[in-house]
C-alpha cells in the first residue's frame, strides 16, 4: 500500500511529461502498479533452479558469470547462512524451463554447445520503463536504499528512464555506475549539457576532476533540477564553502541562488557567468557613472569587487575603491 500514493501521482503527472519522453523512447500507457507487477512475475509454469544450475548448463566459461561472482550483487549469494540472497533468476525470472532439454553432464554440455532457451526468461530489454525499475524495486526499497526515497517522483521516473538505462549490470563487476563512465552516460542523453561543458569557462566534468553526482542526485531529490541538497546555494556552497555567509553585508538575497548570476555547467563568460560584464549587473541594476564623470563604467567588479558578500566593516567604499557590500 505503502506505493500506491507515489504511482497515482505518476498516473496523474505522466501526460504532462509525455512530449518531452517521446522524443527520447516511445511513449506507453502508464498503467496501475499491479500490471507491471505481473509482468515481472516470469512464467508461472516454470520452477527457480538456482544459480549453480543457470550457470553450470549455461554460461560457465561466460565472462558475465566471472564479473556476477566479483560484484555486490554475486556476493550477496550466500547459500550457507540463507539471506540477502541474490541470483540470476531474482532479475531473470525462474529458469526451469530455459534449462529443461539441457542435460546435467557439464563436459557434455561444453562439448555440444547446447543453449538455453532464452525466450522462456522474463523479456527483460522490452519490458515497459516502470516494470524494469520493479525488477530492482523489489529488492532496493526505501528503507534499504534511502537514495532512492523521492524516485517515483523523480523526472527520470516520470519520463520512462529505467535503472537499466545507467546501471549496465554485465558490463563488469561494478553495478553502481563509475565515475569514470558517468558523464559519457549522462551527456548521452542530455547533449545540450555536453555542449555547455565544452565552452571556456568549466566545471570540470569532461575532465573527469568531478561528477554530475556532485551536484545531482539523480534518483530523485527535494529540489528542483534533481539538484542535491534543499537549495542551489547549497548544493554550491558544499565546495564553495567561502561563499557560504552569512555576511554582515549580503547582497540582497541574490546569493542565495548561485545559478542567478552562474552558469553550472559551462559558459563562454570568465568564472561561468551567465552574461559579460556588465550585461550580468544590468540585468538588475542601473549603470552609473563614477566620480561625477560621466563615463559608462564597464567592469562593475573592479569596484564592487566583494560580489558575493563581505563582513568588512571598512567604510562602504575604501582607498583602493572596494565596495563593502
Ligand atoms: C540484479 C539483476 C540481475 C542479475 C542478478 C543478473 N542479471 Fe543478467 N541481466 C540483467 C539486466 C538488467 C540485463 C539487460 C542487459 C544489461 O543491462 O546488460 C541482463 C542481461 C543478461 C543477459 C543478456 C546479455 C546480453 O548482452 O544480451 C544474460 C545472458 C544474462 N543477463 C545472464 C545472467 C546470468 C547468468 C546471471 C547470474 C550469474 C545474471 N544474468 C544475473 C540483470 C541481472
Ligand atoms: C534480489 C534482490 C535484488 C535485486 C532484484 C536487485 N538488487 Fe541491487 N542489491 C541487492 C543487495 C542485497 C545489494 C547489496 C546491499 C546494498 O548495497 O543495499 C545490492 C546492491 C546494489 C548496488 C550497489 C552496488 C555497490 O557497489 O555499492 C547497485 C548499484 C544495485 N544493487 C543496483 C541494482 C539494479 C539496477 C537492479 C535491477 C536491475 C538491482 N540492483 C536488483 C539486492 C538486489
Ligand atoms: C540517470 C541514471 C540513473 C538511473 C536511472 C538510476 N541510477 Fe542508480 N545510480 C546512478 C549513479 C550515477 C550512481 C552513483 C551515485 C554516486 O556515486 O553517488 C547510482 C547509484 C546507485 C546505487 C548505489 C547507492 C549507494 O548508496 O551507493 C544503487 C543501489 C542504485 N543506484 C540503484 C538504482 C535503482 C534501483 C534504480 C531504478 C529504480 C536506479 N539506480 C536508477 C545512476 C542512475
Ligand atoms: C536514457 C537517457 C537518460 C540518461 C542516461 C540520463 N538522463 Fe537525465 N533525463 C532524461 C530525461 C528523459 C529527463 C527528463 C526530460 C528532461 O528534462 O530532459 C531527464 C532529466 C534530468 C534532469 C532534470 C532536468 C529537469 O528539468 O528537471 C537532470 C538534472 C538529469 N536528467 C541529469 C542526469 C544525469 C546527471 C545523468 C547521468 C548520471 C542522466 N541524467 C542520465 C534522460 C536521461
Ligand atoms: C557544479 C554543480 C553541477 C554539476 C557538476 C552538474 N550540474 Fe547539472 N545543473 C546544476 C544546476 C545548479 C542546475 C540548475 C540550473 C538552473 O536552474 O538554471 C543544473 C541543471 C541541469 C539540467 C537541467 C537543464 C535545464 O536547463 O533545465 C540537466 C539535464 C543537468 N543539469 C545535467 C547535468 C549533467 C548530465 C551533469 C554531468 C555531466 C551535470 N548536470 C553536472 C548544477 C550542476
Ligand atoms: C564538488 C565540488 C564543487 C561543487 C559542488 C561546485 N563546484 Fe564550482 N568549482 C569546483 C572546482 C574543483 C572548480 C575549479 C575548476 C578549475 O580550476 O578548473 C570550481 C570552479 C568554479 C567557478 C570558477 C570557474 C572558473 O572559470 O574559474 C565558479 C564560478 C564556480 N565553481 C561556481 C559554482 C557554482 C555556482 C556551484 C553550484 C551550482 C558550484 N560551483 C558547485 C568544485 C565545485
Ligand atoms: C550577483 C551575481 C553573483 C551571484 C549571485 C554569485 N556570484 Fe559568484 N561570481 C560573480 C562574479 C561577478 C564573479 C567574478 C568575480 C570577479 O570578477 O572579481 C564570481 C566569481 C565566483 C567564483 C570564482 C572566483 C572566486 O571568487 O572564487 C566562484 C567560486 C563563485 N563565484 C561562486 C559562487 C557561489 C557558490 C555562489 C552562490 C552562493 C555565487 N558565486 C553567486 C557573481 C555572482
Ligand atoms: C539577479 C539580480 C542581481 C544581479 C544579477 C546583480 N545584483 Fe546587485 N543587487 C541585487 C539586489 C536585489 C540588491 C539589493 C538591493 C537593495 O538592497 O536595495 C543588490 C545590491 C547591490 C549593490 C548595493 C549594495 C549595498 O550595500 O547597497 C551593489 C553595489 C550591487 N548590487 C552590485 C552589483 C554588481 C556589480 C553586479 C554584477 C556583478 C550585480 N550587483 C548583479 C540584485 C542583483
Ligand atoms: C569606478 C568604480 C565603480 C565602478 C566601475 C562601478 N561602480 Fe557602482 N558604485 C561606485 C561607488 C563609489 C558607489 C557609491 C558607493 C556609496 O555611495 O557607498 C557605487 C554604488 C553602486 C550601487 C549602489 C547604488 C545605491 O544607490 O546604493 C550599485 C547598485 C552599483 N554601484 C552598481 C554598479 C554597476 C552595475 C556597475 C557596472 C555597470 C558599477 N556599479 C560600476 C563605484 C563604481
Amino acid at each position: 500500500m505503502r506505493r500506491a500514493f507515489p504511482l497515482l501521482f505518476i498516473v496523474l503527472a505522466a501526460p504532462l511529461f509525455a512530449v518531452s519522453c517521446a522524443e527520447l523512447k516511445q511513449s506507453r500507457a502508464i498503467l496501475p502498479v499491479r500490471e507491471y507487477e505481473k509482468m515481472i512475475v516470469g512464467r508461472l509454469d516454470a520452477e527457480y533452479v538456482g544459480t549453480d544450475n543457470c550457470v553450470s548448463r549455461c554460461h560457465r566459461h561466460d565472462k558475465l558469470t566471472d564479473d556476477f561472482r566479483r560484484s555486490v550483487h554475486g556476493e550477496q549469494l550466500r547459500p550457507e547462512d540463507g539471506l540477502p540472497l541474490v541470483n540470476c533468476e531474482s532479475c531473470h525470472g525462474p529458469g526451469s524451463l530455459a534449462i529443461a532439454k539441457i542435460g546435467d553432464d557439464v563436459e557434455k554440455n561444453d562439448l555440444s554447445k547446447v543453449k538455453c532457451d532464452t525466450t522462456t526468461f522474463l523479456d527483460i530489454m522490452n519490458l515497459p520503463p516502470q516494470a524494469q525499475s520493479l525488477i530492482c524495486l523489489k529488492c532496493h526499497s526505501t528503507v534499504s536504499t534511502p537514495i532512492l526515497t523521492h524516485w517515483n517522483a523523480s523526472s527520470h521516473a516520470l519520463n520512462d528512464v529505467s535503472c537499466f538505462d545507467c546501471h549496465k549490470l554485465h558490463q563488469g563487476p561494478q553495478q553502481k555506475v563509475s565515475r569514470e563512465q558517468m558523464s559519457e552516460l549522462c551527456f548521452g542523453c542530455h547533449p545540450e549539457i555536453k555542449a555547455e561543458n565544452n565552452l571556456f569557462s568549466h566545471h570540470p566534468l569532461r575532465e573527469k576532476k568531478m561528477a554530475c553526482v556532485d551536484c545531482h542526485e539523480v534518483h530523485g531529490s527535494v529540489q528542483e533540477k534533481l539538484l542535491k541538497g534543499s537549495t542551489v546555494k547549497e548544493t554550491c556552497t558544499r565546495c564553495h564553502m567561502e561563499k557560504q555567509g552569512p555576511f554582515v553585508f549580503e547582497h540582497g538575497d541574490v546569493t542565495e541562488n548561485c545559478a542567478n548570476c552562474h552558469a553550472p555547467h559551462g559558459s563562454v563568460n570568465n568564472n561561468l557567468l551567465n552574461a559579460a560584464m556588465p550585461f550580468l549587473c544590468l540585468q538588475c541594476h542601473a549603470g552609473h557613472s563614477a566620480d561625477n564623470k560621466q563615463l559608462f563604467v564597464n567592469r562593475c567588479t573592479d569596484c564592487h569587487s566583494q560580489i558575493h558578500g563581505t563582513n568588512s566593516t571598512a567604510p562602504a567604499f575604501n582607498n583602493n575603491g572596494t565596495l563593502r557590500q
